[in-house]
């Protein structure tokens, strides 16, 4: 499964991106409003040269035109950009004209198999299925994403699921058994994933071990 960022804060994404985590990056008018009021294609285009894979960057729009007209702009702001728009009738529209232009599409504020179905045919690129806000409201976030995958490798699509709205390493661990292809995870959770307090004790025993015998000689002394 691969990793993308779930952020749009530069210095986690330079961090994530020096320690080789991440294939891409996800973004949307909420964590771009989170950096406070920046020049959204400086900031865009800043983190398209930070990261090599796909970097999502959401429309405003909620008409098809509007969508298109926005995409169209943004498609051109670097090589890597995928369009998020919002898994409605009109975003519908706006994919099957952008995807046929060669724009990759990303379909967002996915929450039923329905969408990821029209968003397939629809020809998005990526469908982002968003665990946490269906767990919020009492529903199994991670059904859908099994359900999404299944569907998608029985019909052999290539879209490619993008398990969104991860809230924990739960969820990342669920995410990869689930068989998606790209997990967006917020830099919090990024770093939780590597935690685990037997590797902490390991690694403190292993020098303990060795400091009994030879002292604070290193390796090469
Ligand atoms: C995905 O692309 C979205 O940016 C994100 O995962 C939404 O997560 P949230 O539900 O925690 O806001």
């Amino acid at each position: 499964m691969q990793l993308f960022l779930d952020t749009a804060n530069t210095e986690h994404i330079r961090h994530a991106s020096r320690l080789g985590l991440i294939s891409g990056v996800t973004t949307n008018p909420s964590l771009v409003s989170k950096e406070g009021k920046v020049d959204y294609k400086a900031l865009v285009k800043e983190i398209c040269t930070v990261v090599g894979g796909p970097v999502s960057t959401e429309v405003l729009s909620q008409d098809a035109e509007g969508m298109i007209a926005e995409a169209r702009e943004i498609a051109t702001w670097a090589e890597n950009i995928a369009v998020k728009i919002p898994s409605t009738l009109a975003g519908l529209e706006a994919t099957s004209v952008l995807s046929k232009e060669g724009i990759k599409v990303n379909m967002t504020l996915c929450f039923s198999l329905n969408q990821a179905v029209l968003a397939a045919a629809a020809g998005a690129a990526f469908v982002s299925p968003f665990v946490g806000r269906l767990d919020d409201i009492g529903e199994d976030g991670m059904q859908l994403v099994v359900d999404i995958v299944e569907y998608l490798r029985y019909y052999d699509i290539p879209t490619l699921v993008i398990a969104a709205s991860i809230r924990n390493t739960s969820h990342c661990l669920s995410a990869s058994r689930a068989g998606a292809h790209i997990a967006t995870v917020p830099y919090k959770v990024l770093l939780q994933m590597i935690e685990h307090p037997l590797t902490d004790s390991g690694v403190r025993r292993f020098a303990e071990d060795w400091n009994k015998v030879m002292g604070n000689a290193g390796i090469f002394s």
